[in-house]
């Protein structure tokens, strides 16, 4: 069932529990970020549930409410933060080692990430290649490893005192799966968790134990997880908010600004090649041919559904597209991506774009993730269950219904995302018709 206009929004008391998967570069970014705007040493930057606003009415109405004023969000002094890594090191000697945050600003955190110690990790190697750990939970079987992790979540509530709780992958990318029969429906699902079917990856496993939990879920990596028949129904049985996948962050988050804009002046495109050199361990893990794959497809889908070929062919049937991350060590998280855009125009003369993003990946994705946790928790308070394609804005492969192909412009993305919040609020959708001041 739709959520009605102007629904009924439970109110965002107490605590909210923010229960991370994997403790590495952009969870600790996160953690320490929201720290530190607590202790008013930073500004939210990038959060758009922090700094942005939404129009409601006529432009001539002057109503700008900030989104935080808006719905009612978790504050950021109601967040707890809990993790579960391979390895044992607490969010601030994990946040050293990331080298995203400088020293000094560490330094001042450190009390508050010093407290945040990892929850032993369900992992399995066969499923990220370049990763061994030891703070890794044993069991018999998949389901047992689930039930660990369920009596977990319940403790950890009980322990912070958490009124609601959220739960976000942000482990490692696991290698390419498809969609297997197993996955097919809970029953056949949780036998395979019995029988340690190799179709189960870790990732599922925490899901399943989210869901199992009355918890959402949001995937931030392209790992298939919770996109499969058999725990969509278990989160529409629960009425459970689920999103992902994978933090739309670096090349294709300017890939998806810049896509539509080629098009919106038909613009053609011969092709788009985009390479990338990253330092830090996730740029390790996709070093492994199998876990880049699957970021690969995430990143590769996005220019095919902006562009349409199929409607304009004379624009962009054919276009190369060619995407390469490349492991070196000395850039940590400071990435570098190249992109390189032949296009034409007019008569079919040749032009050409070239893009070079020093960027910072975990400074791009930090924000993501506060804002998929408030927004998350929003929905679930809202009563909004299964995939919340509203946050397609912040994924590059945005998980829809079954029947739908995923909207990848991201100002479509913002615009769905406020129409979705004046909707709650039984506001007019801003269409931008505008006839009405020329009356
Ligand atoms: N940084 C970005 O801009 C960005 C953008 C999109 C997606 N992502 C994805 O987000 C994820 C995290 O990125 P990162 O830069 O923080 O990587 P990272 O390597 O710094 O952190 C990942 C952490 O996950 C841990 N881990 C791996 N498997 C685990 C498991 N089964 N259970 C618990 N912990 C596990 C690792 O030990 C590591 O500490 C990656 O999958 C990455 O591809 C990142």
């Amino acid at each position: 069932m739709p959520v009605q206009k102007g629904a009924d929004i439970a109110p965002a008391k107490g605590k909210l529990g923010v229960l991370l998967v994997g403790l590495g570069a952009v969870s600790t970014t996160f953690i320490a970020g929201v720290e530190a705007i607590k202790q008013g040493l930073a500004e939210p930057i990038g959060s758009l549930t922090q700094m942005g606003t939404v129009r409601l009415g006529r432009r001539t109405d002057n109503r700008v409410p900030a989104i935080k004023d808006f719905v009612p969000l978790a504050r950021l002094e109601d967040l707890v933060f809990g993790a579960w890594d391979i390895f044992p090191d607490s969010a601030f000697e994990a946040a050293t080692h990331a080298g995203v945050l400088e020293k000094e600003l560490l330094g001042q955190l450190r009390k508050p990430l010093q407290k945040i110690k990892p929850m032993k990790a369900v992992f399995d190697q066969n499923y990220v290649k370049r990763l061994s750990g030891t703070n890794v939970k044993k069991g018999k079987h998949k389901l047992q490893l689930a039930q660990q992790l369920i009596d977990e979540i319940a403790d950890f509530k009980k322990k912070y005192k958490c009124d609601r709780l959220v739960m976000i992958w942000a482990a490692s990318t696991e290698i390419f799966m498809k969609p297997h029969a197993v996955h097919r429906n809970l029953q056949s699902f949780e036998q395979a968790m019995r029988e340690n079917h190799k179709a189960i990856p870790p990732s599922m496993i925490y899901a399943y134990a989210a869901l199992k939990s009355g918890i959402p879920f949001a995937n931030g990596a392209p790992n298939l997880t919770v996109d499969v028949p058999a725990l969509m129904d278990l989160a529409n049985e629960k009425g459970l908010a689920v999103c992902g996948k994978d933090f739309k962050t670096g090349q294709t988050l300017m890939k998806t600004i810049l896509a539509p804009g080629l098009k919106s002046r038909m613009l053609g495109l011969h092709g788009w090649y985009s390479t990338n050199i990253l330092g830090n361990r996730d740029g390790e893990v996709l070093d492994d041919p199998e876990s880049f794959k699957t970021k690969e497809e995430s990143k590769l889908s996005v220019l095919e559904y902006i562009l349409q070929p199929d409607v304009y062919p004379q624009l962009y049937k054919d276009f190369s597209h060619v995407v390469r991350i490349n492991y070196y060590p000395p850039r940590g998280d400071n990435k570098e991506g190249w992109d390189n855009i032949d296009i034409f125009g007019w008569l079919g003369y040749k032009m050409q774009i070239k893009i070079d993003f020093l960027c910072r990946d975990s400074i791009l994705a930090a924000p993501i993730v506060l804002d998929l946790a408030l927004f998350l928790d929003l929905a679930q308070r809202t009563g909004m269950k299964g995939v919340q394609e509203w946050l397609s804005f912040y994924f590059k492969s945005p998980m829809t219904a079954p029947t739908l192909y995923p909207e990848h412009d991201i100002f479509i993305q913002l615009m769905k995302l406020k129409n979705t919040l004046r909707h709650l609020r039984g506001e007019d959708l801003i269409t931008h018709l505008g006839l009405e001041y020329y009356d």
